[in-house]
């Protein structure tokens, strides 16, 4: 893959993107990266600026719902290779507005594999359509087995049915028109500048804030988590070492119920805070349950292990320490992020559970 030069990352202004934008923009000054991002509540330019006005790096406002801007920057930006994150991302939103997740998930990345097939008609050489999605796309675990690369589609909420589509459509374009591709299907991302209507950032900004923490249904909910910057790096050895038409899931083998999560959480919030032992934890407020709440998520990482000799390098307990101090540390991206649109969405969330 060493010709590749151009390469077009979609939803580089997001949480996981932008920290694959900063590790690519940083570690390969040989590439000119192309972060292409329609900039939706989720996607905030403060999160790559300190690699903004590197010469590699280029962002383009655009969005992938739209074909012929895609065929577009295809063409313009002489794109070799494609880490595709853009995406509607959150499974509450997906609830209650599924037809985004079709337009953006769905559709987004079928106008971006047609753009790609029709910019590289004349030979695949060098390029490759690197495709990253999520673990939810397998279902809802019942029992102690993980999720393994031949676990059959099981997708229970909108958010994952739209992620499960678009999978199906990359490798189709695989299959019909022998588009070089890549799929990674990776576990609960947590680490900075994560928008904070997920779990993790959710509870540190309202436990910071001294508000009711709100855990879904019993709390028995069991997520596999994994430290986002780990994930980049796993990003970065598939889509330099992977295997077209190779599907690699990613992991941290690291389980938590959710209740156990946000009292690990509160009790790091305490120490950090100078609060008493206990006192974050007063606020757990049990709330209405989310519909179709997905019971178990646990991912079998051993193929890319095996592979690619990829491996979290950090703990879980030394990534929250990191992710709370960045959270603790940046208060003003907490407030320029949850001022405006998202008090009404958080009103609209949480008032009715
Ligand atoms: P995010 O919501 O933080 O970021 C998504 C980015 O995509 C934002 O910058 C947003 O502006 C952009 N975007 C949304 N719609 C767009 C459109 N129509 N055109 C162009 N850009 C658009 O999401 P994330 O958590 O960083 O997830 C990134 C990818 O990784 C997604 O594909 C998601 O399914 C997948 N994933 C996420 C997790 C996780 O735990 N967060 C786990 C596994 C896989
Ligand atoms: P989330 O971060 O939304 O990720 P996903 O649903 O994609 O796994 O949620 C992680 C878990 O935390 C999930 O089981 C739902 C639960 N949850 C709560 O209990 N309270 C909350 O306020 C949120 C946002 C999530």
């Amino acid at each position: 893959m060493s010709t590749q030069r151009n390469i077009l990352i979609t939803g580089g202004a997001g949480f996981i993107g932008s920290h694959v934008v900063r590790r690519f923009v940083t570690k390969y000054p040989g590439y000119r990266i192309i972060n292409l991002d329609a900039l939706t509540y989720a996607g905030n330019m403060e999160n790559l600026r300190d690699v903004e006005k590197a010469s590699n790096y280029v962002f383009l406002k655009a969005d992938i719902r739209e074909a012929e801007a895609m065929n577009k920057v295809f063409t313009e930006h002489d794109i070799d290779a494609v880490i595709h994150l853009a995406a509607e991302s959150h499974v509450d939103r997906s609830i209650s507005d599924p037809m985004s997740f079709v337009t953006t998930n769905v559709v987004g990345t079928v106008n971006l594999l047609n753009a790609a097939r029709v910019a590289w008609k004349g030979g695949y050489d060098g390029k490759r359509f690197y495709h990253v999605s999520t673990d939810e796309v397998y279902g809802s675990l019942h029992d102690d087995s993980l999720f393994l690369e031949t676990t059959p589609y099981d997708p229970q909420s909108p958010y994952s049915a739209s992620k499960a589509a678009s999978d199906h459509f990359v490798r189709a374009y695989g299959n019909t028109y022998k588009l070089p591709f890549v799929i990674t299907n990776c576990s609960n991302n947590y680490g900075s500048h994560q928008f904070p209507e997920k779990l993790i950032p959710l509870m540190i900004n309202n436990i910071r804030n001294s508000k009711p923490l709100p855990v879904y249904g019993k709390g028995e909910n069991v997520r596999d988590w994994l430290w986002v910057e780990d994930h980049a790096a796993a990003i970065d050895e598939v889509f330099h070492r992977g295997v077209n038409g190779e599907t690699y899931n990613i992991g941290g083998h690291n389980e938590w119920k959710n209740i156990d999560l946000v009292h690990l959480l509160c009790g790091i919030m305490d120490r950090k805070l100078g609060r008493a032992e206990g006192e974050s934890a007063k606020l757990i407020t049990y709330v209405t349950d989310r519909a179709g709440h997905d019971l178990r998520y646990a991912i079998d990482a051993g193929k890319v292990e095996r592979e690619l000799g990829w491996r979290p390098s950090i703990t879980f307990e030394q990534g929250l320490e990191r992710t709370v101090d960045w959270y603790l540390a940046n208060p003003d991206w907490m407030e320029h992020v949850t001022s405006g649109a998202y008090r009404d969405y958080y009103d609209a969330q949480y008032a009715a559970r």
